[in-house]
């Protein structure tokens, strides 16, 4: 198999974050931490990941970093927009993920990531409102100011290469409309402000269009539209989304790949969750939370397919619920109460209490999108990157298709194109290897 012919990482890259909150700064000041050796990329699989190559007799398992160009972290500059003026460091200590002692080594670092004016509407994020926005002219003005602000932040920052990750509140429930189904309508739209264009699509369409990637860590639509995924192919930018796979999710589609391994049936899943940080707030508001409840119920389904399995998953009651609780801040509390039945149909059950801290598994997810989707890019991928599923909770996926949900399955599919990437043989675990 020939490999696939990749620019090296040369020079700078700059990671642009519309929304500079918990997740973002915490992602920032960690990997300021992590170049001055005072912490090590833990759940990170760019940084401490490896990849079996060859048979198992063969012994070869580089660091996946080694193995493909990635950019380096001594290369990553940072550059963000927000609704709030705070810089990384005021909005770092805000969200009280990282300890105060932390942030004080990181402060001249955290405080030049200065945010640029926000693209906002309220009507998108109903429990927030700021000062740091842009209120001059069209949606396609603002549209052309961020492409103003990008090429500035190129400029000022030295970065050779761009990616933009949406680590910004999560949106209000929009199903895709007219506007949303070519980027000719989209355009026409964007110009005549048309209310069903959201500012996580405004964003988008700013990168893509200067064929820079994208991602997005939240649920709401933002390029998961025909439009902008016409706008991807045609300027060769790479895009992923939806919604950073952490916490309670990442644990559900951890245990149940596992149940239906073994034929397990479900007969409820009922999921609850306390968490107080800004982000608990924004989705204590019922529309915003619709969004991330699609996200968060998708999953099991697809994992479990009941209609395969229709006495084992046919009638599954699945409930997911978020309460802004605000004494927990970041550290969330997820409570699953799990039905199962055996054999014969006897029931069991199963409880996972997880007192996780949100942020703190976001931010390795949003460096190994950054460095993945710069190599995509270098790699002439264009359009959505199935195989970066891995790191989502309601993955973009190919139109008529369903996503893959099953989290070892996408880590299968994730190092298997890295492999076809270097001309290396796939690896299915299905090989005939004892008759080799
Ligand atoms: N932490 C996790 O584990 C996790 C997992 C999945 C998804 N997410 C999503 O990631 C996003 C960020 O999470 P967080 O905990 O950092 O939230 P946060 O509330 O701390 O940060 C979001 C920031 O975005 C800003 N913002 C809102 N609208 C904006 C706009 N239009 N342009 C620029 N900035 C804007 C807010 O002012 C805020 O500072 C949320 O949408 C969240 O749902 C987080």
């Amino acid at each position: 198999m020939a490999a696939t012919p990749i620019a090296p990482a040369a020079g700078r890259l700059g990671v642009l974050t519309p929304g500079l909150g918990a997740v973002s700064t915490t992602f920032i000041a960690g990997v300021e931490a992590i170049r001055l050796g005072l912490a090590e990329p833990i759940g990170s699989l760019t940084q401490l990941g490896t990849i079996r190559l060859g048979k198992r007799t063969e012994g070869r398992s580089p660091l996946i970093r080694d193995f493909v160009p990635l950019a380096g972290l001594e290369d990553l500059v940072f550059g963000a927009w927000d609704i709030f003026p705070d810089s990384a460091y005021e909005s770092a200590l805000k969200a009280g993920v990282l300890e105060r002692s932390l942030i004080e080594s990181l402060r001249p670092q955290l405080e030049k990531v200065l945010p640029l004016p926000a693209v906002f509407d309220q009507r998108f994020v109903k429990r927030l409102d700021g000062p740091h926005v842009k209120t001059r002219g069209t949606l396609r003005d603002k549209a052309e100011a961020l492409k103003e602000d990008i090429r500035a932040f190129q400029r000022d920052s030295g970065a050779d290469r761009l990616v933009m990750i949406w680590c910004a509140s999560t949106e209000t429930f929009l199903e895709p409309g007219p506007a949303h189904q070519s980027l000719a309508a989209f355009e026409k739209a964007l110009s005549e402000d048309d209310p069903s264009i959201a500012p996580s699509m405004i964003y988008a369409y700013a990168a893509l269009s200067l064929g820079i990637p994208y991602a997005n860590g939240a649920p709401n639509l933002s390029a998961d539209i025909p439009a902008l995924e016409e706008l991807a192919l045609a300027q060769g930018s790479p895009i992923s989304g939806k919604d950073f796979k952490t916490g309670q999710t990442l644990m559900k589609t951890i245990l149940a790949p596992g149940f239906k391994a073994r034929l397990i049936g479900l007969s409820g899943w009922f999921s609850t969750n306390i968490l107080g940080n800004r982000d608990g707030e924004v989705l204590d508001d019922p529309e915003s939370f619709k969004t991330k409840e699609e996200s968060k119920l998708g999953v099991l389904d697809s994992i479990l397919q009941p209609h395969l399995y229709p006495q084992l998953y046919g009638s599954l009651y699945h409930k997911v619920r978020i309460n802004y609780y605000p004494p927990r801040g970041d550290n969330k509390e997820g409570w699953d109460n799990i039905d199962i039945f055996g054999w014969l149909g006897y029931p069991m059950q199963i409880k996972v209490d997880f007192l996780c801290r949100d942020s703190i598994l976001a931010a390795p997810i949003v460096l190994d999108l950054a460095l993945f989707l710069d190599m995509a890019k270098r790699a002439g991928m264009k359009g959505i990157q199935e195989w970066l599923s891995f790191y989502f909770k309601s993955p973009i996926h190919a139109r008529g298709l369903y996503p893959e949900h099953d989290l070892f399955i996408q880590l299968m599919k994730l190092k298997n194109t890295l492999r076809h990437l270097r001309g290396e043989e796939l690896i299915t675990h299905l090989g005939l290897e004892y008759y080799d």
